[in-house]
């Protein structure tokens, strides 16, 4: 059985149905992402799983236990948002352990939790600051570090690392990576982050309006993707959806598999841009986005913006004539509907 199980969940805000029934099964140990356009439900499904809502149908099962009427503060978790939510006035040290302290456990027991968890998240040498006296990313260690110190059965992460610049999201992410696999603790993780998803999921969930399209490891949905909001969804820059009609000789190249009115997915990296035009459809440059390590070129083929994505640089500039190729070995095929079509 589940360790953690979502059993037809749903919530609505007055008339408003913004979880519409969503089944879900988490093993002990996971580390679950949640991701999906902004208002599609991923901070009120979690939490329903907090407790922070009442959940209005469907039943949540905790290690065998039904908690989907239990306050809170009785599940065993821990919730770490976006803001800090720290107590202003107070050390890191007793940041840390305030929850333990409302559950009168011994005072010796609180600070050898406390010191393994700050061993663990680099913040011994901060533990008699307060928070504004830390940088942006060590009080994000804090608030992770309050949610360690009370060894909860799951860790919910709501956005944690959004209010980070992008060099300390980078390291935090990695600190979490490595914390989740020295630590092995069940958890579920909002982000927006497309690197986060794909680094730190063990298994992705793609919500959109209130229900799930399709749940996977990073590399199945990038790979396999169940319909055409997934494969736009999972990938940066997104797949390129070319309608059957609007690229013939893009379509004679499928082999037939193609239905007449279905979609054409390619991703960036499938899509080759040469200057000599014998190879490939004409097409045209649009711009360059040179981004170091990458290079995305933006091409206009028949009236269809494409990106294509190389590991080299390139000497092409805007306005330049060029010719597509496609790489006919990673192409995806949707039906009208826009659900995948076996390859
Ligand atoms: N307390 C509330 N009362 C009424 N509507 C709410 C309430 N909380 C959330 N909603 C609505 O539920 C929908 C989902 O909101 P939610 O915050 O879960 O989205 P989200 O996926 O976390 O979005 P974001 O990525 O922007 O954080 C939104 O349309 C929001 O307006
Ligand atoms: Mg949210």
């Amino acid at each position: 059985m589940a360790y953690l199980q979502l059993d037809n969940i749903q919530k609505s805000f007055g008339d408003a149905h913004i979880i519409k029934g969503v089944n879900l099964e988490i093993d002990k140990g996971e580390f679950i992402v949640f991701v999906g356009p902004s208002g599609c439900g991923k901070s009120t499904l979690l939490r329903l799983i907090a407790g922070l809502e009442p959940i209005t149908s469907g039943k949540l099962m905790l290690d065998g236990k039904d908690i989907t009427h239990i306050p809170s503060g009785k599940r065993d978790l821990a919730m770490v948002f976006q803001s800090y939510a720290l107590y202003p006035h107070m050390s890191v040290y007793d940041n840390m352990s305030f929850a333990l302290k409302l559950a009168n456990v011994a005072k010796d027991v609180i600070k050898t939790k406390v010191d393994h968890a700050a061993k663990t998240l680099n913040l011994t040498q901060y533990l008699t600051r307060t928070p504004k006296e830390l940088s942006g990313g060590q009080r994000q260690r804090v608030a992770i570090g309050r949610a360690i110190v009370r060894a909860p059965k799951v860790f919910l992460f709501d956005e944690p690392l959004s209010n980070l610049d992008a060099a300390l999201r980078g390291n935090t992410r990695v600190e979490i990576h490595k914390l989740h696999r020295a630590l092995g603790a069940t958890s579920i993780y909002v982000t927006h982050d497309q690197v986060e998803a794909m680094t730190l999921a063990d298994r992705v969930v793609v919500l959109r309006d209130g229900l799930i399209e399709q749940v996977g490891t990073p590399m199945e949905l990038y790979d396999r993707p169940a319909n055409q909001f997934v494969a736009q969804f999972i990938g940066m820059p997104s797949m390129n959806m070319v309608d059957a009609r609007a690229i013939p000789s893009f379509s004679a190249q499928t082999g037939g598999r193609l239905p007449g009115d279905g979609f054409l997915g390619v991703r960036p990296e499938g899509l080759r841009v040469h200057r000599d035009h014998d190879a490939g459809t004409p097409g045209k440059v649009e711009l360059i986005e040179a981004l170091g390590a990458d290079t995305l070129i933006h091409v206009e083929v028949g009236g269809v913006p494409l990106v294509a994505r190389q590991n080299e640089r390139t000497e092409l500039q805007a306005g330049d004539a060029v010719s597509v190729e496609l790489d006919p070995s990673v192409l995806h095929f949707f039906n009208r509907e826009g659900r995948t079509l076996a390859a």
